[in-house]
């Protein structure tokens, strides 16, 4: 057998597989009900709308389909984003401020090649999400928490933090906030706390990179204001992906920030990827023209609202009263909190075997914090949401005696 340790560079060595990747392997034989990752709603899927375009592509589409493009993006692709943003206040130049990823994963990777080194100081939600920490990892840098409450990040706690940084001579390079429900919590962020999170990047001088895959899926009224909407110096880097709102299979995601900073980024993509898949491009540029994304994004909304208020009654009547929750008000999750000393970690493998996995929430925290669960309900279908919280009810409730 080859030793393969010691071959592995030290970042490499860092790449074991992790405690879900062991666990939920599928078993041929065993039902499980996942409660974990965001995935999409199957049956809501945008495929006929994927396959007409298709079928109508001339020989000159399918010429600039199966050919290299640009390492920023199809120039057809990138207006569209740029005109989707400006919806939302976001001005964003397609020649030269967008850059389309591989989802927003590879705009996180990005950021963390590009504008991270070894001991920076990385201000990032407590909790907050598990791959984003993951690729800051790989540069080394410093994490700085901040709390979250179902408004968002606790903006005080960040002031006070701030101060005490500067007073010992030092300076926050960077804050990595999910202001519109944020994975995995849910919460969002108010718009008093979203203009004081931009007046102290002023005063501090960070940057801003604002992750908002969920902001779409807004239950009660419009997705507030992005952070980048209200940008006013270029500090806000801001991505955003397909992966919730129309398809994660796509992997179409994006990022937008100043010119300087998109400059950088796509030298680094190319080393990475060299650019994005053209038959993807393609297609979700036809869907934006088309209308089907402004159709499939409250289509997809209603079905998760429904999904969502299925698991909240069926946590209400199954979850041992010791469990608190709020009510998500947009996004894919919901989050359990549990008494000091439970272990979500501890009830995994078991829950497992009974057939119904969840995320810990552990995985969401830099420091050790073992005592709430991450629940998807956009993936499961609606028999199932009963059957496995009722499954994990009575597991919790052996477990918390
Ligand atoms: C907060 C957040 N950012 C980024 C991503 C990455 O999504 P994708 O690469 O599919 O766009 C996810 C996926 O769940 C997420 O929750």
């Amino acid at each position: 057998m080859l030793e393969s340790k010691k071959f592995y560079s030290r970042l490499g060595a860092t790449f074991a597989p992790g405690i879900m990747n062991s666990i939920i392997l599928p078993r041929p034989g065993v039902k499980l009900i996942r409660f974990t990752g965001g995935a999409y709603d199957v049956p809501s899927l945008p495929s006929a709308e994927v396959k007409r375009i298709f079928e109508e592509a001339s020989p000159q589409n399918w010429a600039e389909m199966l050919q290299y493009g640009g390492t920023a993006g199809m120039p057809s692709l990138l207006k569209e984003l740029s005109t989707f943003m400006a919806g939302y206040k976001i001005k964003a130049d397609p020649a030269k401020e967008i850059i389309v990823t591989t989802g927003s994963q590879e705009a996180i990777d990005l950021v963390a090649r590009v504008f991270i080194d070894k001991g920076d100081l990385i201000i990032v939600g407590a909790p907050t999400y598990l791959q984003a920490l993951s690729a800051f990892k790989q540069a080394n840098p410093k994490f700085v928490d901040i709390p979250i409450d179902s408004d968002g990040m606790d903006v005080d706690s960040l002031e006070g933090k701030l101060k005490k940084i500067n007073a010992v001579g030092k300076k926050a390079k960077m804050l990595y906030i999910i202001p519109s429900f944020q994975n995995p919590d849910s919460s969002l962020m108010t718009m008093e706390r979203r203009k004081r999170v931009l007046e102290l990047a002023e005063t501090h001088d960070f940057i801003i990179f604002e992750d908002n895959p969920y902001g779409y899926i807004s239950f009660e009224g419009p997705m507030p204001t992005p952070l980048a909407g209200m940008d006013k110096s270029g500090r806000v880097m801001y991505t955003s992906t397909f992966s919730k709102m129309v398809s994660p299979g796509m992997r179409i995601g994006w990022i937008t920030a100043n010119p300087d900073f998109t400059g950088h980024m796509i030298e680094a993509k190319n080393n990475i990827s060299i650019c994005n898949d053209g038959l993807s491009q393609y297609a979700a540029a036809e869907l934006f023209k088309r209308g089907d994304v402004e159709r499939q994004i409250p289509k997809v909304t209603k079905v998760y609202r429904k999904k969502r208020d299925i698991m909240l009654e069926a946590m209400e009547t199954s979850f041992p009263k010791k469990a608190k929750w709020e009510e998500p008000k947009g996004g894919l999750f919901l989050w359990v909190r549990f008494p000091k000393n439970f272990s979500t970690d501890e009830v995994l493998k078991d829950s497992v075997a009974k057939g119904v996995a969840f995320v810990p929430g552990s995985l969401f925290f830099t420091k050790p914090v073992h005592n709430y669960m991450r629940l998807n309900y956009s993936l499961p279908s609606e028999e199932d949401i009963v059957t496995g919280i009722q499954m994990l009810g009575r597991l919790l409730k052996e477990k918390l005696q």
